[in-house]
């Protein structure tokens, strides 16, 4: 049986990880982005020369924590790499029990799509956050990028990227992201993350 765990969902920059940081800070709670998960696994799948689109099930069973600490899984091609191998069951089944061993005993914070459906299905506080893909590629160039507007074709470019990101993710046949029955979802266009933050701490009050 888990801990408390709070699950944080939601698509690609939709501002999971702000929140999650700053709610497992708030509650002392530890915190897990398992989307970096499934960035190891596309890393290892890339570095061996291989195509995420082939079985990447060996790449999920050898994964060691210092693959997620690597600092180059923040990059596009692992971006786009990832969601392809984590449409993978075989994927998918040999990172669950991870999962789920750090939300054992003392709960956590866990981020990512199918955490409040799949992997921690009886979570008590289960949020899905999300924005237009506008404001996504936006705040996701604006975290990359200082200080440079993104505008014209870049811009067109970026919610094509985030665009195919989603439909891969909605649209796969094991763990699609999608809310739980019983997640509070929160958009999150024209919210500050101190008022996302806010909210979602008000919901999590009446569940305690
Ligand atoms: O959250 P992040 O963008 O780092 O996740 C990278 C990719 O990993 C996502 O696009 C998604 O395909 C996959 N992922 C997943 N299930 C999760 C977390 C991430 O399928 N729980």
């Amino acid at each position: 049986t888990a801990g408390f765990v709070i699950a944080v969902d939601g698509p690609a920059a939709a501002g999971k990880g702000t929140l999650a940081r700053a709610l497992a800070d708030a509650y002392s709670l530890p915190y897990l982005d398992t989307g970096l998960l499934y960035r190891a696994v596309a890393r290892r799948v890339l570095d061996a020369g291989l195509r995420p689109e082939d079985a990447a099930e060996e790449a999920a069973l050898r994964l060691v924590p210092e693959d997620m600490q690597r600092n180059d899984l923040r990059v596009p091609e692992v971006d786009r790499a990832a969601s392809i191998v984590a449409a993978q069951p075989a994927v998918r089944a040999a990172l669950l029990e991870r999962q789920r061993v750090f939300g054992r005993e003392g709960g956590a914070v866990v981020d990512g799509r199918d955490i409040g459906t799949v992997v921690f299905p009886d979570a008590p506080v289960k949020l899905f956050i999300t924005a237009s893909s506008q404001i996504r590629a936006m705040r996701r160039h604006n975290q990359l990028n200082v200080g440079v507007e993104l505008e014209g074709a870049a811009l067109e470019a970026a919610i094509a990227e985030i665009e195919s990101r989603d439909t891969r993710d909605s649209q796969r046949d094991v763990a699609p992201l999608c809310p739980a029955d019983d997640a509070l979802t929160i958009n999150t266009d024209g919210m500050s993350a101190a008022e996302v933050f806010q909210k979602a701490c008000d919901y999590i009050a009446l569940r305690r």
